[in-house]
């Protein structure tokens, strides 16, 4: 039988996520990315790669169950852990130094958002407990809206992604064989077109320093069986819809994004994470779109030009980036925030 606290411990959980795996499947487990190998690793990235990045929970009470590239996840208890998002940026799988002011409660704010947005198309991870209740008094201040609490989930191992417009890694493969992760597509796109259809194009969870990799929809159904691969696919495609419609309607285009997934103790499909973020997603301002250009985004995509442009190798540390171009990254992820949700809480 599943148990919550299992689901950040060490080596039980590897066995028993591939015993699950095997019962998904009912074919012995393919090996898998497990969180808790990167939780090992990427703990010891943050150590050595971001001194000066804001570490805004660093002096909680909780335990610290793992640190991802932008959260930090903390046990509450076996059921509900606290989510909390710092003000990391990760660029080419790197953590920047410099931390960007405010992002992690952009973020924040931008999910918790979605998440009302599209409350009952799938269950989610928000368990409704105030963050007040679980955090002592004196430390609030560090996680003010940057902080939620979370049903304590059993991840599904791939990352699901949703395009609905041919940008990025899918617009490099259809150039290179018409299709976007095996998936046939019509001749004749071109950059940044839109979709006949959105298209799930899962991915994996690469270990930290890896990248995460394009999978068809076949080697998805190996790795979580046949089932749940249907049930996120078709999950996914419909969060995807109703997101992308009403973001059209605040003249935001959503190019792509990319949810994630967890099984509660009933086997439940959960919606996790973050959701539809500048983080997660390319949001294309709609006045700006052309055909065959790629549009500017509300995201990082300006600190990665200027990584680009930079000469940077993408090996750790990555250079020191000017304090303008933060401060205009800072700026248009609070302009994502404020057009999606007429919100200047922030
Ligand atoms: N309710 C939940 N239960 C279990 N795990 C969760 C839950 N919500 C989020 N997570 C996990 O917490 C981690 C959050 O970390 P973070 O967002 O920094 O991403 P990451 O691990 O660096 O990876 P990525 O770049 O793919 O987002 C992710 O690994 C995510 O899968
Ligand atoms: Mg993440």
């Amino acid at each position: 039988m599943w148990q919550p606290q299992a689901a950040f411990s060490t080596q039980s959980s590897r066995t028993l996520i591939n015993r699950w795996l095997q019962n998904q499947t009912g074919e012995p487990g393919s090996p898998v990315f497990f969180d808790n190998d990167r939780h090992r690793q990427q703990s010891h990235c943050f150590r050595t790669l971001t001194g000066i990045c804001m570490s805004t929970t660093s002096s909680l009470s909780l335990k610290k169950l793992y640190s991802g590239k932008v959260r930090d996840l903390y046990e509450i208890d076996g059921q509900r852990m606290l989510m909390v998002a710092s003000d990391r940026l990760s660029a080419f799988d790197v953590i920047l130094d410099q931390p960007i002011p405010d992002k992690g409660k952009v973020l924040t704010a931008v999910s918790a958002f979605w998440f009302g947005k599209l409350k009952g198309m799938v269950p989610d991870h928000l368990t409704g407990d105030r963050v007040e209740d679980v955090v002592a008094a004196a430390e609030l201040p560090l996680v003010a809206g940057r902080a939620v609490v979370v049903k304590r989930l059993r991840p599904v191992p791939v990352e699901a992604i949703v395009r609905g417009y041919l940008v990025g890694s899918g617009w490099k493969e259809y150039q290179l064989s018409g299709t976007v992760c095996g998936i046939e597509l019509p001749a004749g796109l071109q950059e940044a077109s839109r979709l006949p259809e959105p298209i799930f194009t899962p991915s994996t969870k690469a270990e930290v320093g890896d990248h995460d990799e394009n999978i068809s929809y076949a080697r998805c159904a190996e790795i979580i069986g046949r089932d749940l691969a249907a049930r996120v696919r078709d999950a996914s495609i419909q969060l995807y819809q109703a997101a992308a419609e009403y973001a059209l309607s605040k003249g935001i285009i959503i190019a792509d994004t990319k949810f994630e997934f967890g099984l509660d103790e009933d086997g439940i499909l959960t919606l996790m994470d973050e959701v539809l973020t500048p983080d997660s997603s390319r949001f294309w301002p709609a006045d700006e779109y052309a055909e065959g250009t790629n549009p500017p985004s509300f995201d990082k995509q300006i600190i990665r030009n200027w990584l680009e442009q930079s000469g940077w190798n993408k090996q750790a540390p990555a250079p020191h980036v000017p304090q303008d171009v933060i401060d205009l990254t800072a700026a248009k992820y609070r302009e994502a925030l404020e057009r999606l949700a007429d919100s200047k809480t922030v």
